[in-house]
């Protein structure tokens, strides 16, 4: 674990560096999970930084994550777009993990949008099907606020009561269906990976209260409530999760169906984005 030092240093060489590059204070964030990266040619005016090129910002190695933070705008929002995320599974340490958003509270962020490629729990779902995070499970092992509270970016017990904005998540599911698509919520069991789950440890998830399972996404979502952020999270269905279909899970399985639901993805986001306050109103 790293120090309170050492994570604050680290945290202001980052942002001091990314600061330059900015027009102005990002309208929100938004982090983009395995496949879902191509958004960004929907950004006009943008600035691509490699994120080998901010100093102090760890590297990610999964495939379909391609390592970029775009800045530009989306429609009528100038957004802070991070191609490619950390997951826990390559060995990052949570700070590592949680590093872009806390890199995104520091310059001032206040919205995320977070995406992610999940198996379905829930058999009503279909693979390639936009799912709207209504809440999540945290079965990670760990949770990215234990030690010291780092009081200037937000209390020692936050509450996670809302951790995933109401109205936002009622806007998005509107989207969805002026889409012409199934609008479901759904709640997101985050589990270490990087082995798929067993089908035993799906029936444990589904009587749990889990309707998608994946490997990323809340300790973002934990940090991101820490930081005062209100969260919009999208789950893509890439599979059906284990047990429910009799075959194999397979990675290229799950970025195939996420390049393909990508344009759904691409779409919702750019009507989410489009509205004139950019979702998130109060509780
Ligand atoms: N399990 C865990 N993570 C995933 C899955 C899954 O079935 N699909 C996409 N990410």
């Amino acid at each position: 674990m790293l120090t309170e030092e050492k994570i604050t240093a680290r945290l202001n060489v980052a942002r001091s560096s990314v600061e330059k590059k900015l027009a102005r204070t990002p309208d929100l964030g938004v982090i983009l999970g395995s496949g879902l990266g191509k958004f960004v040619e929907n950004m006009t005016e943008r600035t691509i930084i490699p994120y080998e090129d901010i100093p102090g910002f760890p590297l990610p190695t999964a495939p379909g994550h391609k390592g970029n933070l775009a800045l530009g705008n989306c429609g009528p929002k100038y957004a802070m777009v991070m191609q490619g995320r950390l997951h826990y599974y390559e060995g990052y340490d949570m700070e590592e993990v949680t590093f872009p958003a806390r890199l995104m509270e520091v310059l001032g962020v206040k919205k995320l949008i977070v995406t992610n490629a999940a198996g379905g729990i829930n058999e009503s779902y279909k693979p390639g099907q936009l799912v709207i995070m209504r809440d999540h499970i945290n079965l990670l092992g760990v949770n990215p606020l234990r030690g010291r509270n780092l009081d200037f970016l937000g209390p020692r017990f936050p509450d996670m009561t809302y951790a995933y904005d109401k109205n936002w998540r009622a806007e998005a599911l509107a989207v969805l269906k002026e889409m012409g698509r199934q609008g479901q919520e759904g709640v997101y069991a985050a589990v270490p990976g990087p082995s798929f789950e067993t089908p035993a440890e799906i029936r444990y998830l589904r009587a749990i209260g889990a309707d998608l399972v994946g490997m990323s996404t809340v300790p973002e979502v934990i940090v991101a409530n820490h930081g005062g952020m209100k969260v919009l999270g999208i789950s893509c269905v890439t599979n059906m999760a284990a047990g429910v279909l009799e075959r194999k899970l397979t990675m290229e399985e799950v970025l195939e169906t996420s390049a393909r639901a990508a344009g759904d993805l691409y779409a919702l986001l750019s009507a989410v984005l489009a509205r004139p306050d950019g979702g998130a109103a109060e509780h």
